[in-house]
Parts: structure tokens; sequence; C-alpha cells
């Protein structure tokens, strides 16, 4: 059963960028963690995200996620209003890919800094997240540490349909 208190805040600078930051709140759902979902651009409502970061830590948030693409200052700007661990995704964007909101998420001054993953990788970013809160919390460290059995128990497995089927088949059957 999910814990009610929500821990992780996931924010993006628009709903365009829900189908990338779908894979952090898939996270915090595989993992049993209330998660705050919330619309907060920082050039289309600074006020709000003002407001917001500077009350996540009172709110019972650990950590955020924030996603944004092209002139992405959401991540940055956020992480120079709270004092919680902030965690940038770039989404991508139609023109450059994303490598414009990864330079822009990724560049932050000394002082102010915003983990950053890779472009659209949500699902590492809520990774990272549970693993933050896992480091004071014994028994999501251990579902932690049961998740990365699972990666192994699933390479394993390929390995031994690879040997058994040898590559031919095994691609053929990926396709
Ligand atoms: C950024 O501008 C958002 O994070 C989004 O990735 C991008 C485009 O926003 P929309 O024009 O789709 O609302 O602020």
């Amino acid at each position: 059963m999910t814990n009610d208190i929500r821990q992780i805040g996931i924010i993006m600078g628009s709903d365009s960028d829900l189908p990338t930051m779908q894979g952090a709140i898939a996270i915090c759902e595989e993992f049993d963690v209330s998660c705050e979902v919330a619309i907060v651009s920082a050039h289309r409502t600074p006020q709000r995200m003002v407001d917001y970061a500077q009350t996540a830590h009172q709110r019972g948030l650990k950590v955020i996620i924030a996603g944004a693409g092209g002139a992405a200052h959401l991540p940055g700007m956020v992480a120079s209003l709270t004092p919680l661990p902030v965690i940038g995704v770039p989404v991508s964007t139609r023109h450059l890919q994303g490598v414009d909101s990864l330079y822009s998420i990724v560049q932050m001054p000394g002082g102010i800094p915003v983990a950053t993953v890779a472009i659209g990788n949500a699902k590492n970013a809520g990774l990272l997240a549970i693993q933050i809160l896992a480091s004071q919390q014994p028994e999501l460290l251990e579902r932690v540490q049961q998740y990365r059995q699972t990666l192994t128990q699933s390479v394993m497995d390929k390995q031994a349909a690879l040997e058994k089927l040898g590559y031919q088949q095994y691609l053929s059957q990926m396709s």
C-alpha cells in the first residue's frame, strides 16, 4: 500500500512534458511512495514556481523531480529556491531533440546543484529520488536491493535464452 505522506514532488513546465514525466510517476507507484504531481512553469507561472519551491519542504516533500524542455529553467530555478535536492529531467524537444534542455539543466553555477539524468529518462530520476529517500528508510532500501536483483535476473534470463536459441533466432524473436 502506498504511504500517503507525499515525499516526492514531480513537477513539469507544461502538460506536454507529462508523457515523459510519467516514467518517474510509475517508479513512485512501483515503490509505493506517494508523490505530488504538478504543472509549474518557470516562465508562464513564475510566482507559482516560487511559492511551490519555497513551501515544498514545509509540505513534507524530501526530493523534487523537475522536468522541462527547451529553455529549461524550471529545475535550476526551483533548486535555487529550495533546500531540498532537485533532480532535473531534460525533456526532448522537436527541433533540438532535448540537447537544449540538457544543456540548460546541467550547467548550473557552483553552489546550486541539480542532479541531471539523461534526456527523457524520467524513470532514472524516479529511481534516484527513491534511493535518496531509501538512504534514511531501511524498508525502502531493502526494496531498492530487490529491484536491483530483478535487473540482474533479467540479464541472466536473456543470457540463458541467447545461449539456448543462438543469436540469429534470438534476434528474430526480438523483432
Ligand atoms: C517548457 O516548454 C516546457 O517544459 C515544455 O517542455 C516546453 C514546451 O511547452 P508547451 O509549449 O508544450 O506548453 O516550458
